[in-house]
């Protein structure tokens, strides 16, 4: 440890990120791509955390808390690239896992980050001062005590600050939870660590048919493939608990803290992997389900889907009022998903028809439909990320102004809140405010790193 703290981590989770630092990333990989994690893309984390309203090129501070091999703060280092004034900690207790997280940040040419090896329990004596932003992403699960890890970050978050947060969810890994005891008896007398990730993959190499870990959603059957690092992850883990909706807002208000909003990383489900809607189709049953608390709907999704395997959300002392789609101040910007496809999207929405149907190029099995009115395409077209609703409206306005039925800005509002309800439910629409930067798209910002 390179602080003068008392160590306050968990020794055998300590020794596993130093042997085995996670995810297993190749630093080299940051000169072709910049990964982005749901949580940290500016678009959606300025409208889900800041009302759309945070201007990041504007003094800022984030804190990732158990950074591992780096994926959040390497994308926070990108984004913040060209603001000086932003400020970038990186917190974790293993050793390997920051040299990795420093490599990728230094292949893209970076230098904005402070680097800090020690415990997230001993931050309140490092007097790092209060943050925007934090994200703990799959690290509270691992901690003797997560009540206490999270009340800790609370406690240096800003008042009108937020959170990233990724813990795992119980029913989606109930095979994990078997096999882990499976394994326990398996390598109970077993002291080397290679030889217990050995016996884990002969199991799961000859595993029976009918064993439930086969049922697992796609990110278990992926860690399974993911070497040694993700075997022992996911098979081994001396400390790994999981959270049912319920358990997870007692979790979060226990430190204080509101839930802000679901993610999710199967971008087939947008931002309905939480809703009844989704599950139920019958219409007087679905009325019933939305009857009740948000929470109850939230919990009853997550047992009708019964697969999630990790809850990735925002959580702020404060959750800030959503942007007004009526409000025509606001710039509409493309999600950083489905920029590029304008001229696709534009396309369908141009075809003859009462409704659009959307697919994605990046999101195989998705349709989206959504009710066509007859402005439509034009108003997307001039969704640039830098005109605001009124600006685009007044475009339409002015190429359809011979027209007998000529548009005005109340029916232009409706028709594009109408259409921006749907979109934003997928996370391929959001706002910001006016006085805000405007978000770079993936190849804009990786195209930076070929520059350097
Ligand atoms: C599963 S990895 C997740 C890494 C990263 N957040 C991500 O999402 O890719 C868990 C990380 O938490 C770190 N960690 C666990 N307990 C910690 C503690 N008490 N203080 C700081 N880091 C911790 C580990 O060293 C490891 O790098």
């Amino acid at each position: 440890m390179s602080t003068n703290t008392a160590p306050n981590y968990l020794p055998e989770v300590r020794n596993q990120y130093e042997n085995f630092p996670y995810p297993p990333i190749n630093p080299e990989d940051d000169k072709k791509r910049l990964y982005m994690p749901v949580h940290e893309a500016f678009d959606a984390l300025n409208y889900y955390c800041f009302g759309g309203m945070r201007d990041f090129s504007k003094p800022f501070r984030a804190l990732v808390a158990g950074g591992g091999t780096g994926d959040a703060i390497t994308a926070l280092a990108e984004q913040f690239r060209d603001n000086p004034q932003a400020e970038l900690v990186y917190v974790d207790m293993s050793t390997a896992s920051m040299e990795v997280a420093k490599k990728r940040v230094a292949i893209r040419g970076l230098d904005n980050v402070r680097w800090i090896n020690d415990s997230l329990l001993n931050i309140p004596k490092l007097g790092l001062g209060k943050f925007d932003y934090i994200n703990c992403s799959g690290v509270l699960h691992h901690l003797s005590d997560p009540d206490a890890g999270l009340k800790v970050l609370a406690d240096a978050l800003a008042d009108d600050g937020a959170m990233g947060i990724m813990v795992y969810a119980q029913y989606g890994r109930l095979a994990v939870y078997q096999m882990q005891e499976a394994l326990r008896l398996l390598n109970r007398n077993e002291a080397d660590i290679q030889q217990r990730v050995e016996n884990a993959k002969t199991i799961v190499g000859t595993l029976y048919p009918g064993n439930w870990l086969y049922a697992s959603p796609q990110p278990i059957l992926g860690e399974l493939r993911n070497g040694d690092i993700g075997i022992y992850d996911l098979l081994l883990h001396s400390q790994d608990r999981a959270y049912t909706v319920p358990q997870l807002y007692d979790f979060v208000e226990g430190a204080g803290l509101k839930l802000v909003h679901f993610l999710s990383e199967d971008r087939r489900f947008g931002n309905h992997l939480y809703s009844p809607g989704y599950y139920i189709k019958e219409r007087t049953v679905l009325e019933k389900a939305r009857t009740l608390p948000l929470r109850d709907q939230q919990a009853l999704a997550e047992l009708l889907n019964s697969k999630i395997c990790r809850h990735i959300f925002y959580a702020a002392k404060t959750p800030p009022t959503r942007p007004d789609p009526m409000d025509m101040e606001m710039i509409p910007l493309l999600g950083l998903k489905v920029a590029g496809e304008t001229d696709a999207i534009c396309g369908v929405m141009r075809q003859a028809g009462d409704v659009v149907i959307l697919t994605s190029e990046m999101v195989a099995d998705l349709k989206v439909t959504l009710p066509k009115t007859p402005h439509m395409e034009p108003i997307f077209r001039h969704v640039d990320g830098k005109r605001t609703l009124r600006e685009i409206f007044r475009k339409v306005m002015d190429t359809n102004a011979a027209k007998k039925d000529k548009p005005n800005f109340q029916t232009l509002s409706m028709e594009f809140a109408a259409m921006f309800q749907i979109m934003n439910s997928y996370d391929w629409l959001f706002l910001r405010g006016k006085d805000t930067a405007p978000v770079l798209n993936l190849d804009a910002l990786q195209a930076r790193v070929k520059a350097t």
